[in-house]
């Protein structure tokens, strides 16, 4: 007997007649109200595109906004039942840029349906659906073949878009493939049986629908819960709220923390209803344990074999942001309930969407999808993907936009509590400054070539020094020397730069000094970095605004000229973009005082804020 609930993803390119074929099954199913059915008749006349009959597709493309645009637009989640089973369709659309959605839908999907134009045959766009559905995880597919009424319902047509995908599967990883030739519009092999196409004797998409098993038997697996939030209404209860991602529970059980390693007795499952005598996979609940252990949101509930501790892993990322995925760069990652931050370590190969197969590069672009190593500030608990989609499955946040930037599928965990320890030395960075007599900080000088930020910092420099300061200057035209010799000037190498030089202002931070760090540190995300590598109040962001004009008319290097003649290229402020710090601690208008008076105003501020006395 087949789990009562499927839950479905849809995906189709543009115009393959997704909508029809949802609407179709939502009507023929029964699930559509009066009311509805009214309105759907009448905006067929209106918007539809089915001369004379009934546009299906105007059900799901809902909002008027799409209608006049005549695109789909949102993942939107359908509920539909047949005497035999229950369904949640995920439609995600099929626009490139909207990778997001299919990679949504799919993460929570246990069944694919991917659609295909009979007379287009597979696109590039098929290919990617298919691969995004192989790597999260759904083994089952129906490959809906439709619009077979526009080649005359020829067999040979469907042959052939069947050949071409099962060619592709040994490339895809296991997955089990049911092909169907439909006419969504007209209902042909949908609900009913095609007298059109008397050739094909399989099952219609719904009798497919019907049949098929979900992916994981639930239950079987280890208990598992992330922990959303600690219940304590007041001092006589603690209960531990969240969903249960795996395994089966009962009062009496014991359960360890993940990330403390302790251990507890399950005293009672309290839920909205009452209290549960068991309780399993997606039930939200709150968990009483028979003695206080420390548990915080974030942290996982299981039993045993436990989840691996990780702090660095490797994953399938899907790149869904215009700036691409580079290495060093650090994001949010947010995995279960946890959230942490987590640096891009390397990026090895992509999948050729075209060929399946996977290529060698350095960076992904948007939509890419790519192999892709991530260390993390904190342990995480977590499984690969294959094993648990909620403690497998993560997204990258950028932490000044809040956009989601990437979705991933955990592969492999490299190191669970790493190997390299963190020696607590004596001689610390209190007991050095002491010695100093002062308070240690990063200036960070940050601004385009020739905006006067060097000049600024040495004289700044030399006062601190004239007073018995201890400082350290890290420039970029020095440092491109030596440290960072390797290192170019696209996007990639200036992000892997500024990661270096916030490594080493943090070290000389910790040696007790004031450093001054004098870098054009042209994106916000790595001035951002820096600053979370000291402690607060500890980075000072001092941007130096001059106008790119004033820059060029400088020019001491003569560089903007070079770049204007189109003999250097990525040049800051030119073909090159310059993020302006939003909030900097202090800003340098060059054009309102000299180089002295504003590096007196850097002093003051060092006053002010009590680094130096
Ligand atoms: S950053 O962008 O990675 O922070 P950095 O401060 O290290 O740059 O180096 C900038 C200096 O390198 C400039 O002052 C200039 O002298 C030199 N330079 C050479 N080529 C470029 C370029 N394409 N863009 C900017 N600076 C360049």
């Amino acid at each position: 007997m087949p789990d009562s609930l499927l839950r479905v993803l849809t995906c189709g390119s543009v115009d393959d007649g997704k909508s029809t074929l949802i609407g179709r099954l939502l009507f023929e199913c029964g699930s559509i109200p009066d009311d509805v059915l009214v309105a759907l008749e009448r905006d067929s006349r209106r918007f539809g595109t089915v001369e004379g009959g009934t546009d299906y597709a105007l059900l799901v493309d809902g909002l008027a906004a799409e209608r006049e645009q005549g695109v789909t637009i949102d993942v939107a989640y359908r509920f539909f039942e047949t005497p035999k089973r229950r369904f949640i369709l995920a439609d995600s659309p099929g626009h490139q840029q909207y990778t997001r959605n299919m990679v949504t839908g799919a993460s929570t999907s246990d069944f694919a349906v991917l659609l295909v134009d009979a007379r287009k045959g597979l696109l590039a766009q098929t290919r990617r659906h298919a691969a995004i559905v192989s790597l999260l995880g759904i083994r089952d597919v129906v490959l809906a073949v439709n619009k077979m009424d526009l080649v005359g319902f020829e067999q040979s047509v469907f042959d052939t878009i069947v050949a071409d995908f099962q060619a592709l599967l040994d490339r895809l990883g296991p997955l089990s493939v049911t092909a169907i030739p439909v006419c969504a519009r007209d209902g042909d092999n949908v609900t009913r049986r095609s007298d059109n196409m008397p050739w094909y004797t399989g099952a219609t998409l719904l009798t497919a629908l019907e049949q098929a098993e979900p992916a994981v038997p639930a239950g079987k697996k280890p208990f598992r819960m992330p922990v959303q939030y600690v219940n304590r209404p007041d001092h006589t209860f603690r209960g531990y709220a969240g969903t249960i991602e795996a395994g089966v529970l009962r009062p009496g059980d014991t359960v360890v923390n993940t990330t403390s390693r302790t251990e507890a007795k399950i005293e009672r499952i309290v839920t909205m209803d009452g209290d549960l005598a068991e309780a399993g996979r997606d039930e939200p609940v709150t968990l009483v344990l028979d003695r206080e252990i420390d548990v915080s949101r974030g942290d996982v509930l299981a039993a045993d074999p436990l989840p691996a501790l990780a702090d660095q892993i490797d994953a399938w990322v899907v790149w869904m942001d215009e700036t691409p995925l580079f290495r060093g760069r650090a994001y949010q990652f947010m995995l279960g309930t946890k959230s942490v931050m987590g640096t891009i370590t390397d990026i090895t190969n992509r999948l050729d969407v075209d060929s399946l197969q996977e290529v060698a590069v350095r960076e992904l672009a948007l939509n890419e999808i790519g192999r892709v190593s991530i260390s993390l500030s904190h342990p995480v608990a977590c499984e690969p993907y294959s094993d648990s989609r909620t403690l497998g499955g993560f997204i990258l946040v950028d932490r000044l936009t809040r956009n989601t930037v990437g979705a991933g599928m955990v592969t492999g965990i490299k190191a669970a509590r790493s190997d390299v320890y963190w020696h607590r030395l004596d001689v610390n960075k209190e007991a050095r400054s002491l010695l100093n007599g002062q308070k240690p900080a990063v200036l960070w000088f940050t601004g385009l070539s020739g905006a006067g930020k060097s000049t600024i910092a040495n004289l700044v420099e030399k006062q601190l020094l004239a007073s018995g300061r201890h400082t350290m200057t890290l420039d970029g035209d020095n440092v491109r020397h030596g440290l960072n010799r390797d290192l170019g000037f696209s996007e990639a190498d200036r992000v892997e730069n500024i990661r270096r030089i916030a490594e080493v202002s943090k070290l000389f931070v910790e040696a007790g000094l004031i450093v001054l760090v004098s870098f054009i540190s042209p994106y916000r995300n790595e001035r951002m970095l820096a600053r979370d590598c000291v402690e607060e109040g500890e980075f000072l962001e001092i941007y130096v605004d001059t106008p790119v004009d004033e820059c060029r008319r400088r020019d001491p290097k003569g560089l903007y000229q070079k770049a204007d003649a189109g003999q250097l290229r990525n040049f800051t402020g030119v073909d090159a973009p310059y993020e302006a710090p939003l909030d900097p601690e202090i800003r340098l208008a060059t054009l309102e005082g000299s180089p002295e008076i504003l590096a007196a105003k850097v002093i003051d501020e060092l006053r002010l804020r009590g680094i130096v006395g």
